[in-house]
């Protein structure tokens, strides 16, 4: 089955037993997660053993438009609405009746457009541009965000009052890294998966020693970054060429050599912390410090990168191997400031 949840951390199954007991309820929900946690995954299993299944299932990428495209295609519009309206459209909320709507990356949207969905989530009804009549919609709200948002609501990005009205329901996937006794049923399952859809001869299985690397890496791609992985070692081999970005287990804190690409040597070592120094004990939080030494590796190995590369993004993309989004999120949430010359 293709909407499967792989694993068997406590986070797995605690968000099985959640999904079957609210797939029924209809109640908004939001998951929240690094990317490649498998956010959309859960959403289309909350789909699948919904009543609702059948009934459409409409997705709306808020990040992917401007502002005012984004408003006419989450509630349509009116013939004649604006220069260009030829004919009546219906909105994404409209076209989802019945069934759910799933709003993507619902972190990034601007604070405006955040106060037109929590009238709609208020009232049930919304009106199209251009149009005297409002229209109804019970259509199921879940929303999806990598963003931390309480950071957000802190911040004043992110409405505290559309926030409640989004998370009666708050699933929260933990990365790949802090469930690593999902990664071998990961690995088993893609690649019995890939197996049956590659459909060729020369398939290549990783060794066991490739295999014990791939669970302790630390992914901060997550599952999909351990997909693209196992399909480049199994088409390619898992020669030592194919698999160089893995780190060695254990190797967070010390100097990330196989991150390095060819010809890019002496990555900086990171500075380790010394406990000593942080007066406050109760700063001492192990996951706390182990966050804050990833996001110092991570600061120095994408700076690093990007300054070799003249804040090629693409190019860096390649070296760091992670997607372009993964990059553009990780500049952000790192900090990391481009030259006042680089190109955007
Ligand atoms: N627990 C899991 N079991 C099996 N497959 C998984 C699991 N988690 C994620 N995947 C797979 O990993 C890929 C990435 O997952 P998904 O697209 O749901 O991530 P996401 O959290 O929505 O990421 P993004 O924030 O980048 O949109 C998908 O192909 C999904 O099916
Ligand atoms: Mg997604």
């Amino acid at each position: 089955m293709d909407n499967e949840l792989i694993g068997i951390s406590q986070n797995m199954r605690r968000i099985r037993e959640l999904i079957d007991r609210i797939a029924q309820t209809g109640l908004n929900t939001i998951i929240c997660g690094e990317t490649g946690v498998g956010k959309e995954l859960v959403v289309q299993s909350l789909y699948q053993k919904s009543d609702r299944v059948g009934k459409p299932f409409v997705k709306v990428n808020c990040a992917a438009l401007p502002d005012s495209l984004l408003e006419s295609e989450m509630f349509g519009y009116e013939q004649g609405a604006f220069t260009g309206a030829e004919r009546r459209r219906r909105g994404k909320f409209e076209q989802a009746h019945g069934g759910v709507l799933f709003l993507d990356e619902i972190g990034d949207m601007t604070l405006p457009l955040q106060s037109k969905l929590l009238h709609v989530l208020q009232g049930g009804d919304f009106t199209p541009l251009g149009s005297e009549k409002s229209v109804k919609t019970n259509a199921w709200v879940i929303a999806a965000t990598n963003h931390e948002l309480e950071k957000d609501l802190t911040a004043g990005k992110f409405r505290e009052d559309l926030y409640f009205r989004l998370s009666a329901i708050k699933i929260f996937i933990e990365p790949l890294r802090n469930r690593q006794e999902d990664i071998p049923y990961l690995i088993d399952y893609y690649i019995q998966k890939y197996k049956r859809e590659f459909n060729t001869r020369d398939l290549v299985m990783p060794r066991q020693k490739t295999i014990d690397r791939l669970c302790t890496y630390t992914w901060p791609g997550n599952v999909r970054e351990l997909q693209n992985m196992l399909k480049r070692v199994m088409i390619l081999g898992d020669g030592e060429e194919n698999i160089s970005a893995l780190i060695h287990p254990g190797a967070e804190s010390s100097p990330p050599e196989e991150i390095s690409p060819p010809g890019v040597t002496a990555v900086s070592a990171p500075q380790v912390f010394d406990p000593k120094e942080i007066g406050d004990l109760s700063a001492l939080s192990l996951k706390k410090m182990r966050k804050k030494a990833m996001d110092q590796v991570e600061r120095e190995v994408i700076s690093y990168v990007l300054q070799k590369t003249a804040w090629n993004r693409s190019k860096a993309t390649k070296i760091l191997k992670i997607s372009y989004k993964t990059l553009l999120y990780k500049i952000k949430d790192l900090g990391i400031q481009p030259p006042p010359d680089a190109l955007e």
